[in-house]
């Protein structure tokens, strides 16, 4: 007997368990970690079973841009997590974004998008304005001004939560409500979370993508995305972008996405630990006049945060005191330069901490009245907390605050 896994329906396995165990489906050769599958087509028995496959008539892969056993591992395994019905990996977390507007929407069609997302996810709208889909932007943490923004011809909601890099909280079941109450699809971006923390599925939304690049790999190495949902969605929606698109994850990369899985949950619980230590001492540092942190008392969605996540994540944000912007950028980006320990680089969702000025990183291309009206200020830092010692990140973090 090979040993697949195959989930108990009499004993439903927790997450930690899935985490390590689903998705496999053992070769004859009974190996225990998961194979990888490099290859780009698979062979058929005969003419009528190559006819049968193309026809959806048999199962079985045909060519790995649609395809793939080890990319299914990775699908299989982080459905499991996500307690979605089915799952699809993509290229990168944009291919993942671009995947989901494709299948949803057509020319004609309008989005509702937070104004608190990635950067790059509001280029990706922005371009999609030339297909003739037009989005609007709303803040995250205003439900009302959501309802408010949907029109008839809106067949979309999108979010972040908590959003990059105020971590600002939405509220999940609030705007399943709407979505639900005008027919829309609701989609979570729950790349700062990951399903060990937070489940959106469970809460109300329709579809959850993920930037894999972050925390799902976890340590730096490898590019992806996924998509997940209904498997009505998946399979009737979603397949046919994947299969006629080619948005298509790596099976290497799948590999090493499946592995960083299996420690999930357990990094993401010592990245929160991490976090709340180090933002905590940095709420007492003399010249930091506000730390933004979810699992934080002092955070003004604290309260929602508790209900519908199991920790705060990696990332923080804080602020640093000065007389105008210039020397708010001057005192923020004496940190930075201070920093030995802590990686400069805008990159998140590693085991190695990293620490960005978005004022002149990741949100430098907004006008300056944008930056300021979302609350992006010259003084603000985001650090992302790895897995080192948090009296070390401190440390390092001391070097260049006030005294
Ligand atoms: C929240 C979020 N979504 C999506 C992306 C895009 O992911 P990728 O870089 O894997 O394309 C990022 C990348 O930083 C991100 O932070």
């Amino acid at each position: 007997m090979n040993q697949d896994f195959d989930q108990d329906d009499q004993a439903p396995y927790h997450l930690d368990t899935l985490a390590v165990r689903a998705g496999i489906d053992r070769t004859n050769f009974g190996e225990h970690s998961e194979p990888i599958f490099l290859t780009s087509s698979f062979v058929h028995d005969s003419a009528a079973h190559a006819a049968a496959k193309f026809a959806g008539q048999a199962d079985g892969f045909i060519y790995s841009r649609f395809g793939n056993p080890t990319v299914r591992t990775f699908e299989e395994r982080l459905a499991a997590l996500e307690g979605a019905e089915d799952a699809r990996a993509t290229a990168s977390g944009m291919s993942a974004i671009m995947s989901v507007l494709i299948s949803l929407t057509k020319a004609g069609d309008h989005v509702v998008c937070s104004q608190g997302v990635f950067g790059t996810t509001i280029q990706l709208f922005t371009l999609f304005g030339r297909y003739g889909v037009e989005t609007s932007y709303v803040p995250l943490a205003d439900p009302a001004a959501w309802e408010a923004a949907i029109r008839p011809n809106t067949r979309m909601l999108f979010l972040e939560t908590p959003s990059n890099p105020l971590t600002e909280v939405g509220d999940l079941k609030a705007l399943a409500a709407i979505a639900k109450r005008h027919g829309i699809m609701l989609v979570v971006d729950n790349c700062f979370c990951t399903p060990a923390l937070q489940r959106p599925l469970a809460l109300g939304a329709d579809i959850v993508v993920h930037s894999a690049t972050k925390y799902l790999d976890g340590q730096g190495r490898v590019i992806g995305g996924a998509v997940l949902g209904s498997a009505k969605y998946v399979q009737e929606m979603l397949q046919p972008v994947v299969r006629y698109c080619g948005p298509t994850m790596s099976a290497f990369n799948a590999w090493v996405l499946s592995k960083g899985l299996e420690t999930l949950s357990v990094r993401m619980q010592r990245h929160s630990e991490n976090a709340l230590r180090v933002a905590r001492w940095l709420e007492a540092q003399p010249g930091v006049v506000r730390v933004l942190y979810p699992a934080l008392e002092s955070h003004p969605q604290y309260a929602l945060a508790r209900a519908q996540q199991r920790g705060g994540g990696a990332v923080l944000a804080f602020e640093l005191d000065g007389a105008d912007d210039a020397q708010r950028k001057e005192n923020a980006w004496r940190v930075i330069d201070g920093c030995k320990l802590l990686s400069i680089t805008a990159n998140l969702g590693d085991v190695k901490s990293t620490i960005t000025h978005p004022a002149s990183t990741t949100h430098g291309r907004m006008p300056i009245e944008v930056r300021r009206e979302a609350g992006i200020g010259e003084g603000l830092l985001r650090v992302a907390v790895g897995l080192e010692d948090p009296d070390d990140i401190c440390t390092d973090l001391a070097r260049g605050l006030p005294r």
